[in-house]
């Protein structure tokens, strides 16, 4: 485990905290299989009643790291092992799952949250998925699960046209449940944590199970997601706007 990605259990609630602000919080595959870790692991811990995801003031999570992507896209690689283990344990997790977001969620930042249950926003707050725009493709079931919660036009807005969602936004769109400052986000995330880990833990499961479904249609989606994103990873296009990021001038 890293310290890249800080865990701490307190009061029933499993927090994940990502801890690389320098770097806006991008994922490495170090993090991600921490963060899968400390998600796979809860399945058999019965005290672990909820868990939740947080970032850095300003960065909740700045996407995949791009440095990662340029090297897949060297090595004719794709999304990588560790993402995608990443993306089956949210997938698989069967105990509900709370973000809290401040500032930039990009990526998988923001897709990720289509897996959780309950998420809290600051006013900073900043979504969006330029999957298309880098020459990539939709990941962690997006295709799928963003259309089923707002609907195809404003799905296709955010996840083909690259057009960002602020807080109030997001939450217009469902993707969000409470629009706080971003010095209360944290606090008000772990206190909706808390508040379900001390619900009757089978009737959370239970209810939650059939609020969402059986998992098999969004394990598949990301499995044929990350086959498409290999084959993006090599074209031209993810190539030179992958290249075009880090030769940016600030
Ligand atoms: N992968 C790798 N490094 C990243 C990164 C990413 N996804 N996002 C940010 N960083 C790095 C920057 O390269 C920079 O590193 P440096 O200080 O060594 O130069 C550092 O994090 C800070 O980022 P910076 O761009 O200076 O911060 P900002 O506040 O101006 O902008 C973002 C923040 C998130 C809007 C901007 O960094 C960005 O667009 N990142 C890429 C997001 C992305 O496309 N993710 C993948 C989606 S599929």
């Amino acid at each position: 485990m890293t310290d890249l990605i800080q865990i701490s259990d307190d009061r029933g609630v499993r927090l994940i905290r990502m801890n690389r602000a320098d770097k806006k919080n991008a994922l490495n595959a170090p993090m991600y299989d921490a963060m899968a870790e400390a998600i796979e692991r809860t399945a058999t811990h019965r005290a672990i009643r909820c868990l939740m995801i947080a970032g850095a003031p300003g960065a909740f999570c700045a996407g995949n790291d791009l440095k990662d992507f340029q090297q897949a896209a060297r090595d004719d690689g794709g999304l990588g092992d560790s993402v995608i283990r990443f993306l089956h344990a949210l997938a698989g997790n069967e105990k509900p799952l709370v973000a809290a977001v401040q500032g930039v969620a990009v990526g998988i930042g923001t897709t990720m949250l289509l897996h959780c249950d309950y998420v809290v926003a600051g006013t900073d707050a900043r979504l969006s998925t330029p999957f298309v725009s880098l020459g990539l493709f939709p990941e962690a079931a997006s295709s799928l699960l963003m259309p089923r919660l707002m609907g195809h036009r404003r799905a296709f807005a955010l996840l083909v046209m690259g057009q960002p969602l602020n807080a109030e936004q997001a939450k217009e769109c469902g993707l969000v449940n409470a629009v706080a400052a971003p010095a209360e986000v944290d606090a008000l995330a772990m206190t909706a944590a808390i508040q379900i880990a001390q619900l009757p833990p089978d009737a959370v499961t239970l209810s939650r199970q059939l609020m969402r479904g059986a998992p098999d249609e969004i394990h598949k989606r990301i499995d044929d997601e990350a086959e498409q994103f290999r084959v993006r990873l090599r074209s031209d296009e993810a190539r030179a706007a992958l290249d075009a990021f880090f030769a940016r001038k600030k």
